[in-house]
């Protein structure tokens, strides 16, 4: 078996529906940018059904990356496939992603159908989204607490009906990597090479990455992520953890994905600039703090040798030199740098703006500005700009 794990970003459409995560079409079209650059192979724009929103996010990702493989979620039914295919028309390398809850108390509760009811949807489902796409995806939705012999038959049924990836989400964090690991290991043995076997694991007991990575050391090669680990709840697995155990970690886990590693620290501040928060600031990789060294003796070993207190190079994953604190003897250039490093890219004049007053608060401060207050700063001068634009627009119209 490959040892390439292949990174399906979710981040514009799990993440995207979870609260103050909301993203119109102009920004997911930014974020996707930042997407592409990072190496994710799938990215999944949105739920056409749910939203014209979505539909046209799906629609605009699709024609703005040709080259990428793009995915739009549907429920199994007709109404949800037709939406999704024609949200996916212009796309050059479409995937349909359909999904169907298989556990007991979601059939119960929530669906009211019996299991064999669920097991014809889903092969009718994936039948039809064969019609429109090569490339169809099946989710069991709460798979994890799905009965194992069900959640076998309705694998094999739907890969037989035509789905080449079938996804076994853990949709509420239940999972625990032992288990969620034989799982995975008895999915892929049964499938064998028929489909890829792919995991999506919420957060909820904090063990989302842990049960991505059992995983995949089970046959998984697909894994469900977003960036900053946005998503329902408590979140989805973290893009940039998995990415970063895989690439440090090679030795007791030799996969490998196509992420450019560099481009995780400025992906994970575009995210938190267009939604209405970042990362707490001890995350993993991408926190405010996840490179500083605060202890006396960590400084110590620090200042001796980086390795005693550093297993990953900040650089590594595009964490600007001095990233914590720019002060007021910083020139213009490094804080160009640091709000490209940011996911700023600001014009002339209002690089000219936020010079003027960045240099007014280091001015008054001992410990200069850390790289949040910065983007504060840059988001409060790009957002003044496009209000006065829409004015002078409304007043010249
Ligand atoms: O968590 C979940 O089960 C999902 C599916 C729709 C893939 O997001
Ligand atoms: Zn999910």
């Amino acid at each position: 078996m490959s040892d390439r794990v292949y990174i399906f970003d979710t981040t514009l459409r799990d993440g995207e529906q979870s609260p103050g995560c909301s993203m119109n079409t102009p920004e997911k079209l930014r974020m996707a940018e930042r997407l592409v650059a990072l190496g994710v192979d799938l990215l999944e724009a949105g739920f056409p059904i749910a939203s014209d929103g979505d539909y046209e996010a799906v629609d605009a990702v699709s024609r703005a990356f040709p080259w990428v493989q793009v995915a739009a979620l549907a429920r199994c039914t007709r109404k949800d496939i037709e939406r999704a295919a024609s949200a996916l028309e212009a796309a050059k390398r479409p995937r349909i992603h359909t999904f169907i809850a298989t556990s007991d108390v979601h059939l119960q509760f929530k669906l009211k159908k019996s299991r064999q009811q669920v097991l014809d949807e889903a092969v009718a489902a994936v039948q039809l989204a064969r019609t429109y796409v090569d490339d169809v995806e099946f989710s069991a939705e709460d798979a994890t607490r799905t009965d194992w012999d069900y959640l076998e038959e309705v694998c094999k049924a739907v890969v037989a009906a035509g789905a080449r990836t079938v996804n076994l989400p853990d949709t509420v964090g239940w999972s625990v990597p032992e288990e969620y690991g034989a799982l995975i290991g008895r999915v892929a043995k049964s499938l064998g090479d028929t489909a890829v076997v792919s995991v999506h694991c919420h957060d909820d007991l904090g063990l989302a990455v842990a049960n991505s990575l059992a995983a995949v050391q089970n046959g998984a090669r697909q894994i469900e992520c977003t960036i900053n680990g946005i998503g329902e709840r408590a979140g989805n697995c973290s893009l940039e953890e998995i990415a970063m155990i895989l690439k440090v970690r090679g030795d007791r886990l030799p996969y490998h994905t196509a992420i450019v590693s560099e481009e995780l620290y400025p992906a994970s501040q575009l995210l938190s600039s267009l939604i209405t928060f970042g990362p707490q600031p001890n995350k993993a990789i991408v926190g405010a703090n996840a490179f500083a060294h605060e202890a006396g003796i960590h400084q110590d070993g620090y200042l001796k040798n980086k390795s005693t207190y550093e297993i990953v190079d900040p650089r590594s994953v595009g964490v600007p030199e001095g990233v914590l604190v720019l002060g007021k003897h910083s020139g213009r250039h490094a804080l160009k740098d640091r709000l490209v490093s940011l996911g700023f890219n600001l014009t002339k004049d209002e690089l000219d703006v936020m010079y003027e007053r960045f240099t007014a608060v280091a001015d008054r401060r001992k410990k200069g500005l850390m790289s949040e207050e910065i983007a504060e700063l840059a988001r409060e001068i790009v957002e003044a700009g496009s209000t006065e634009s829409a004015s002078a627009q409304v007043a010249g119209d």
